[in-house]
């Protein structure tokens, strides 16, 4: 006789959360079970973000409104795709491949020479693995992060135990559109990313490489949560996982606390003349005025000549989209130490 398919009584995410509660009293080994639960559910189908307390409990479900609009945002292993989309898109200036593109991986088509941030150089098969990065990643999400509301920023991710610097985070996931289907209502939620075969010139890859945009508004990681800072303690890479496709990661890029907020510098572009950084570090780019008014009577206070020179680390904008090739030239402290410092 033919086994028996399983079957789910449908559940929601909320009936989760109320298991996830009680489980968080007796350890955070149960704890970790309760949210892999709640996020991995095979039963549920839109899978919702939650927000949590310091120990990673769940509160209430993310919401947000914009446009006057309530918005629910939902979980995301991969980027997504929609082939409809991408028909009538004219091919871009040296896209390497095939056009219009039929699926997620032909956008993504890594080079050897780009970074794997997985296997760092010892290219190990079974960790460049998609589907096993998926699993690793997700875990390490549920055991280590939280995403909390703060008073100015609306949410924001936070660590629930100490890590360390050059710690692969996750992925930045989301819907794989191109600049003609970007709308300016959703550009907060908007990273970019390269798109398709390297070009190369004389066997050597060249910089001249077309990007499409990531969007995350909607559907995504939890990395979508993470917040600005002039002062950030992570950043975007781009990479590869194993030869499978070309992915945005984030890595830490110093030691980061229990209980500390993760935060990236998004870059020069993102914020516009009059918008305000909440970030609160001594250099802010984009302070409050309040904070720039009692910043500048102080430079005129205390400041000598010789002080009142460029530095040099205000100039340093983020580009998302830098490529890390593992080349000679390639600085030590690009490239993973070791494989452990990228799995908890
Ligand atoms: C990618 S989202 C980050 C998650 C966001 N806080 C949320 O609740 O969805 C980017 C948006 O977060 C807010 N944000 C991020 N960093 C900020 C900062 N340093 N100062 C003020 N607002 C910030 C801004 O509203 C920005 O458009
Ligand atoms: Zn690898
Ligand atoms: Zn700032």
């Amino acid at each position: 006789m033919a086994p028996s398919k399983p079957t789910y009584t449908k559940v929601s995410q909320k009936r989760i959360v109320s298991r996830v509660r009680k489980a968080a009293r007796k350890s955070t080994r149960t704890l970790g079970a309760g949210l892999t639960r709640l996020y991995t559910d095979p039963t549920l189908a839109g899978i919702h973000f939650f927000y949590q307390d310091d120990k990673g409990v769940p509160i209430a479900l993310v919401k947000q409104t914009t446009g006057g609009k309530t918005l629910q945002p939902t979980v995301l292993q991969e980027n997504t795709f929609d082939a409809c989309k991408w028909k009538i898109v004219k091919k871009p200036r040296y896209y390497g491949g095939a056009w219009p593109p039929t699926s997620a991986d032909d956008l993504g088509t890594p080079a050897k020479e780009e970074h794997c941030y997985v296997c760092g150089e010892n290219n190990a098969p079974f960790e460049c693995d998609y589907p096993t990065w998926v699993a690793v990643m997700r875990n390490f999400w549920i055991n280590k992060i939280c995403i909390s509301l703060t008073p100015d920023k609306g949410y924001a991710t936070f660590a629930r135990t100490g890590l360390k610097k050059r710690t692969v985070l996750g992925e930045l996931i989301g819907e794989l559109i191109t600049k003609s289907m970007c709308t300016s209502d959703d550009e907060a939620y908007y990273a970019e990313i390269y798109m398709g075969e390297w070009r190369r010139i004389k066997g050597e890859l060249t910089p001249h490489q077309p990007k499409c945009t990531i969007d995350t508004k909607h559907e995504s990681s939890w990395l979508r949560f993470t917040n600005h800072s002039c002062n950030a303690n992570a950043e975007f890479v781009v990479g590869r996982v194993g030869m499978c496709r070309r992915v945005l990661y984030v890595i830490t890029t110093e030691p980061i606390a229990k209980g500390e907020e993760i935060t990236i510098d998004y870059g020069t572009d993102y914020f516009n003349p009059g918008d305000t950084c909440r970030c609160g570090a001594k250099d802010c780019r984009y302070p409050p005025e309040s904070d720039a008014e009692s910043r500048a009577n102080l430079d005129v206070d205390t400041m000598d000549d010789d002080q009142i020179e460029a530095d040099p680390s205000a100039q340093v904008g983020f580009e998302a989209t830098k490529p890390i090739f593992i080349s000679d030239s390639q600085p030590d402290n690009e490239l993973p130490d070791n494989d452990s410092e990228y799995f908890p």
